[in-house]
C-alpha cells in the first residue's frame, strides 16, 4: 500500500448547534460541527490541515498523542498562535495507528467547551485484525445555562474542581441512537474529551475486549465490563456479537449516554487474532527514577495555584534524546490528576506501586489521590520543546504544566 496525502480545511468560527432539540446554542466549532469532523487516515500517511481562524481570538491545534516534529505540536512554545482572519498549515506524516484527537492549545478551558475539539483515527493498512464496523464515539460534557447558551466560566468551583457539565454528549448529542447488526464485532474507538470529567464506561454490564489504548494496540485482547476514562484518555475496544432485537446501552456508570438498536444479522467477516502485536518494556517496573514530579495545590492570590515540583507553569530541566526516562510522578493532592506528555508515548511502570495488569503505550495517565505513579519513555529523536501537564484543563490553567526541551545528546549543560 502506498502511502497517501491527506488534506483537509478546518475553519474554526462561531455558529448555531442543537444541543438540545429546538434549543439553538452559541458554539465554535470546526467546519460547523460539533465535534469538528473526524480525520482518518493510515499510519505512514502525510496528513496537511489548513486551520482558517474565523474566532474573535487566536488559536492554534494541538495533535494529541501524536508523535510529530515539535513545530507541529500546535502549542504556544511551538508557533506563534493563528490570529483572527489567518490560516496556518500543519503537515506532518502520521506516525502510529490509533484513537487522537485534536483541539487548541491556546485559551483551552473556554475553547474546548465552546466546540472546538474533534478525532483523529489512524489505521494500520497491515494490522491481521479485520473488524466488521470502525465507530467513534467522541465523549464530552457541556454546562449549559437555562437559556440553553454555554454557562459562564471560571469561579472557584471550576478552578478547583475543573468544568463539570450538566449534559453529557456523544460526538456532540446527548443520547445518541446508533443502529449495528447482530452477530458482528466492531471496534468501537472512546475518547475522553472532557475539560474535567471522568467517565466510567461500561455497556450495561455486558462483556467486552480492551483491544487498544491511547498509543493503539495493545499486546493481546483483555476482557473486561468496565473501564476508567481520564480526560483525554482513549480505549479500543471490541464490541459484540450482540442478538437481533437487543438494545445496547453505552453507560456513565449508571446513566445512559448513548443507545444502540440490534438490527437484523449478518454474517460476520471478523478476524481475532490472539496476539496483537507486541511491546518491548522500556524499563523493569521498579527502576529508580530519574525525575520526580510533584503535583501540589496551594492557596496563591489567584485564590488557588496547582504546581508541579512547587512551581505553577514550571520550567522544567532538558532531556536529553536517546536516554531513558524514569519519572514519577507524585500526586499530593486528594483529587485526581490526570498527566498527558505531548509528543513521546510511555509505558506505565506502576500505579501506587503495583505494576498494571497489561502493557501498553500511552500520552495520558490518571494519578490517583493521593498516590503515585512511574511512567518510562525514551525520547529517540525529535529534539524541540515540549510540555507535560494535567489534562483537567482548569488545573493546566491554573499551574499544573511544564514546558521542557528535548535537545541532542552532546548539550554540556544537560544534567
Ligand atoms: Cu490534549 Cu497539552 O493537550
Ligand atoms: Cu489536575
Amino acid at each position: 500500500m502506498t502511502n497517501r496525502t491527506v488534506e483537509i480545511d478546518l475553519v474554526a468560527s462561531e455558529f448555531e448547534w442543537e444541543y438540545l432539540p429546538g434549543q439553538p446554542t452559541r458554539v465554535w466549532g470546526y467546519n460547523r460541527q460539533v465535534p469538528g469532523p473526524t480525520i482518518e487516515a493510515n499510519a505512514g500517511d502525510t496528513l496537511v490541515v489548513r486551520l482558517h481562524n474565523q474566532l474573535p481570538e487566536p488559536t492554534t491545534i494541538h495533535w494529541h498523542g501524536l508523535r510529530i516534529p515539535a513545530p507541529m505540536d500546535g502549542t504556544e512554545d511551538t508557533q506563534p498562535t493563528v490570529q483572527p482572519g489567518a490560516v496556518f498549515e500543519y503537515r506532518f506524516v502520521l506516525p502510529d495507528a490509533g484513537t487522537f484527537w485534536y483541539h487548541p492549545h491556546t485559551n483551552e478551558t473556554v475553547q474546548l467547551e465552546r466546540g472546538l475539539y474533534g478525532a483523529l483515527v489512524v489505521r494500520d493498512p497491515h494490522e491481521e485484525l479485520v473488524v466488521d464496523e470502525d465507530r467513534t464515539f467522541v465523549l464530552r460534557d457541556v454546562k449549559l445555562d437555562r437559556h440553553a447558551q454555554i454557562a459562564k466560566f471560571g469561579g472557584f468551583g471550576q478552578r478547583h474542581n475543573g468544568r463539570k457539565g450538566n449534559v453529557l454528549l456523544v460526538n456532540g448529542k446527548p443520547q445518541p441512537m446508533q443502529t449495528v447488526r447482530a452477530g458482528q464485532f466492531e471496534r468501537w474507538r472512546f475518547i475522553n474529551t472532557a475539560s474535567g470529567r471522568y467517565f466510567r464506561l461500561t455497556l450495561g454490564g455486558r462483556e467486552f475486549r480492551i483491544i487498544g489504548t491511547d498509543g493503539g494496540a495493545i499486546e493481546a485482547p483483555v476482557f473486561a465490563t468496565e473501564v476508567s476514562l481520564a480526560p483525554a484518555d482513549r480505549i479500543e475496544i471490541l464490541a459484540g456479537p450482540f442478538g437481533e432485537g437487543d438494545t445496547v446501552q453505552i453507560c456513565d456508570d449508571r446513566t445512559t449516554i448513548a443507545v444502540v438498536e440490534v438490527i437484523t444479522r449478518t454474517a460476520s467477516r471478523a478476524h481475532i487474532p490472539a496476539r496483537l502485536r507486541t511491546i518491548e518494556p522500556i524499563a523493569p517496573f521498579d527502576t529508580e527514577p530519574t525525575r520526580k514530579l510533584k503535583l501540589f495545590a496551594m492557596p496563591s492570590r489567584q485564590v488557588i495555584d496547582f504546581t508541579v515540583n512547587g512551581q505553577a507553569h514550571l520550567h522544567d530541566q532538558p532531556v536529553r534524546l536517546g536516554e531513558v526516562q524514569v519519572w514519577e510522578i507524585v500526586n499530593l493532592t486528594p483529587m485526581h490528576h490526570p498527566f498527558h506528555l505531548h509528543g513521546y508515548f510511555f509505558q506505565v511502570l506502576s500505579v501506587n506501586g503495583k505494576e498494571p495488569p497489561y502493557r501498553s503505550w500511552e500520552d495520558t495517565v490518571d494519578v490517583p489521590p493521593l498516590g503515585r505513579v512511574r511512567i518510562a519513555w525514551k525520547p529517540e529523536d525529535r529534539a524541540g520543546r515540549w510540555m507535560y501537564h494535567c489534562h483537567i484543563l482548569e488545573h493546566h490553567a491554573a499551574g499544573m504544566m511544564a514546558h521542557f526541551e528535548t535537545v541532542e545528546g552532546s548539550d554540556p549543560d544537560v544534567r
